[in-house]
């Protein structure tokens, strides 16, 4: 299997990384900047020895090396810095997702792409539209990531393993993300072990996580994280393991919804989203997400697609 990222910043290096020592046996980085490509390809590869993986990581500035890739990952694009909201990047991003998308389609026509870029939901929703690809081969990463963070926090107040909990982030990445009810650490129910008032401080600070982490850097965002939840992503789709994962996905009318990209649980598999998934999220999570793909599809509708 060939996967290609486009982007080797922080979040497109590690995704590269964690593939070739999860033993992926084509990986190409690419990124306009030729030499940042090539130097985190080399020094991935460097440590092949050490990680004890066969595989091979190229990188390159040319389009051309995506070429037979099964999956291009697409984290191009400018990050957030201190103070900004992923909503600022909208202009710049979108500029650079239609590009990248364009280039997806033309040279790499039968991939799964997955987009990174933020204002994810929307980026995705271009990268569907100038790819010209269907919508199940299309999918953004961001609610493995949020629910991921979602899990980690709930584990960090209970002083139990982020394995244990199960829980569930849709709609939108950012402001409008919907945390839904019924998280559970093995048995137990939260809401029977936290208070309101802490259950809500969870929500609100999972809500300002990726914020939380570009706050303390200074310079640049989040990427061990997202870069986990990407591979996730992958993996799923590699060994078709048909799991459902919450991912920015075309909405196929499902909740209601329109035509939008939004955060919605989806089966992965060899084919892409196979499927979009209507769980039983509960009245007020439904309404939520109802409202954040009002959001959406206002911005989308005003895209010259
Ligand atoms: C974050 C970026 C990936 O949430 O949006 O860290």
């Amino acid at each position: 299997m060939k996967v290609s990222v486009i982007g080797a910043g922080a979040v497109g290096s590690q995704l590269a990384f964690a593939l070739a020592i999860k033993n992926y046996e084509n990986i190409a980085i690419i990124d306009i900047k030729e030499n940042l490509a090539r130097a985190r390809a080399l020094d991935i590869m460097q440590s092949s020895s050490l990680w004890g993986f066969e595989g091979k990581v190229k990188g390159s500035g040319e389009y051309k090396d995506i070429e037979g890739s099964d999956i291009v990952v697409t984290t191009a694009g400018l990050a957030r810095k201190p103070g900004m909201t992923r909503e600022a990047l909208f202009d710049t991003n979108c500029k650079i997702t239609r590009s990248v998308a364009a280039e997806i389609g033309k040279h790499a026509p039968g991939c799964i792409m997955i987009v990174v870029t933020n204002p994810l939901d929307i980026m995705a929703y271009i990268a569907y539209r100038e790819s010209g690809f269907s919508p199940e081969k299309v999918m953004g990463m961001a609610g493995v990531l949020d629910t991921a963070r979602y899990k980690y926090f709930i584990s960090e107040k209970l002083s139990c393993s982020p394995s244990e909990v199960e829980a569930l982030v849709l709609g939108m990445h950012g402001a409008d993300m919907v945390i839904t009810d019924g998280a559970r650490a093995g048995k137990k129910n939260l809401k029977d072990f936290l208070s309101v008032k802490d259950l809500q401080g969870l929500k609100e600070r999972t809500k300002k996580a990726g914020k939380e982490v570009v706050e303390l850097l200074g310079s640049g965002s989040a990427s061990f994280a997202p870069a986990a939840s990407v591979s996730l992503m992958v993996d799923s789709i590699r060994h078709d393991r048909k799991e459902i994962l919450p991912c920015s996905v075309h909405t196929r009318s499902a909740y209601g919804l329109g035509d939008i990209f939004i955060g919605l649980p989806a089966v992965i598999g060899r084919a892409g989203v196979e499927e979009v998934v209507e769980e039983e999220i509960g009245e007020a999570a439904r309404k939520e997400l109802l409202d954040a793909g009002k959001k959406i599809e206002k911005k989308i509708r005003k895209l010259e697609l």
